[in-house]
């Protein structure tokens, strides 16, 4: 086959059960969303390159090497966007959102990184996700994060991923650590990995979580952050940590947690697994107080995070009990048969889920019946027809009952159906 008739490396197709798997993680995000108060919000798949360029840092790996970026035809610069946050900032600006602050938005969609693909790593993949604007209170990262643990919960995983958490703290804390790190660094330079010494002079932070063991090494001895944190940093920090314990939520202090964006003040978070080898960040976020008027927005707060529902199927997938429909399969026997078997599906349809099965000859379409797992299966021939009865087989026991018309169409023979898991 052409290369060009495969799906692009780091794709994937999605159909049958995995389509219902990313379904049902979506909906399940936007469900419990709903009762913290969140509303849906979709922003587009591209946006000018600038929003992204500009607000997660040019020295970040996503900038710097892993956005889709290209010219259009009317010669702008377009990026796909590579996360959710950004596009919401943007929309908060150019939609003049302001005057309905505070705001909580949930989201879900793919997002495209031109990474190298691996196991839990694609290149178009897929986030379910939260920002809440327009809140300072310290105990807003902690509705965020009582958010994402139920969320996480509600797909049997809160105990299979612990939440690793740290403070950036504010503006002026992490000036001054930037200072005394970047001052200790200075000294090592030339045994820093290469990507270490790019960020030595744009953004030193974002060596702490290098995956370089010789710059780990160099680190163990660096400055610590929590020796410049602020007092009122400390003090918002200790206030998040405290409404965790309230909620008996488990977290682990984890200094070298940086994440990968540029726009992150104070609480920073990730739940972590340990069941999906390097790829183990299922979920991420934090706080983002100065992204909005970094780009050109009124000064506003925010808080939030993104999942990756790729992982969380990984994960989640044994205990994803998928929607089942009670499904009513249609025979027709003959030319009239096949007539009335539309007329049967657009009545029956309003209620049960009803395929006709058109291929073949009668044994061909029971046949397919059996295949589908169909629960129920008719024979609608010119003898039913005329006389109005129809026999409905029930699938999975093999009886059959014999229907009178307005009985059919009244559905009192359905049995419901047990949910599995
Ligand atoms: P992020 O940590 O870059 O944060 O991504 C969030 C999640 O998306 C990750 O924890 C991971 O599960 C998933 N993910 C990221 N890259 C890939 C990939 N290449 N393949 C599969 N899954 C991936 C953000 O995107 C921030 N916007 C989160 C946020 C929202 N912060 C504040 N608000």
């Amino acid at each position: 086959m052409s290369q060009k008739l495969q799906a692009p490396r780091g794709t994937q197709d999605l159909y049958f059960e995995n389509a219902a798997q990313f379904r049902l993680i979506e909906q399940t995000g936007l469900d419990v969303g709903k009762n913290f108060g969140y509303s849906e919000i979709r922003t587009p798949i591209f946006e000018f390159s600038e929003v992204f360029h500009r607000t997660l840092g040019e020295t970040s790996d996503i900038v710097h090497k892993e956005t889709y970026t290209f010219l259009d035809r009317g010669g702008d610069s377009i990026t796909l966007r590579p996360e959710g946050t950004a596009g919401i900032a943007r929309a908060f600006i150019s939609e003049g959102l302001a005057q309905n602050l505070p705001l909580k938005f949930y989201y879900a969609g793919p997002m495209f990184r031109h990474e190298r693909p691996q196991k839990g790593r694609f290149r178009q993949f897929h986030q379910v996700g939260a920002e809440a604007l327009g809140f300072e209170n310290p105990l807003c990262d902690v509705e965020t994060l009582s958010y994402a643990y139920q969320f996480l919960n509600q797909l049997g995983l809160g105990t299979r991923c612990r939440l690793e958490i740290n403070s950036l703290g504010d503006l002026e804390s992490r000036r001054s650590f930037r200072e005394a790190l970047a001052q200790y660094l200075e000294k090592y330079r030339s045994e820093l990995s290469p990507d270490s010494q790019l960020r030595l002079d744009k953004n030193p932070l974002r060596i702490l979580d290098s995956k370089s063991e010789s710059d780990q090494k160099i680190l163990s001895s660096s400055p610590k952050f929590e020796s410049f944190l602020s007092k009122d940093s400390q003090k918002y920090f200790d206030r998040v940590l405290n409404g965790l314990e309230v909620l008996s939520i488990p977290f682990v202090l984890q200094p070298s947690l940086v994440r990968g964006l540029d726009y992150y003040s104070h609480t920073v978070f990730e739940f972590i697994t340990s069941e999906l080898g390097a790829q183990g960040a299922v979920l991420g976020g934090g706080r983002y107080d100065g992204l909005i008027e970094m780009m050109g927005g009124p000064k506003t707060p925010g808080v939030g995070w993104a999942a990756g529902v790729e992982r969380l199927v990984e994960l989640a997938q044994k205990n994803l009990v998928l929607e089942k429909r009670t499904r009513l399969g249609l025979a027709p026997a003959d030319e009239l048969g096949e007539l009335h078997v539309l007329k049967i599906q657009s009545l029956l349809s309003k209620k049960i889920s009803v395929e006709i099965l058109w291929n073949g000859n009668l044994g061909k379409k029971l046949k397919k019946a059996d295949q589908l797992k169909l629960d129920y299966c008719l024979v609608v021939g010119q003898r039913e027809i005329e006389t109005k009865t129809y026999e409905i087989k029930f699938m999975t026991s093999g009886q059959k009952k014999e229907l009178t018309e307005s009985e059919l169409l009244e559905l009192n023979w359905l049995i419901p159906i047990p949910v599995t898991k």
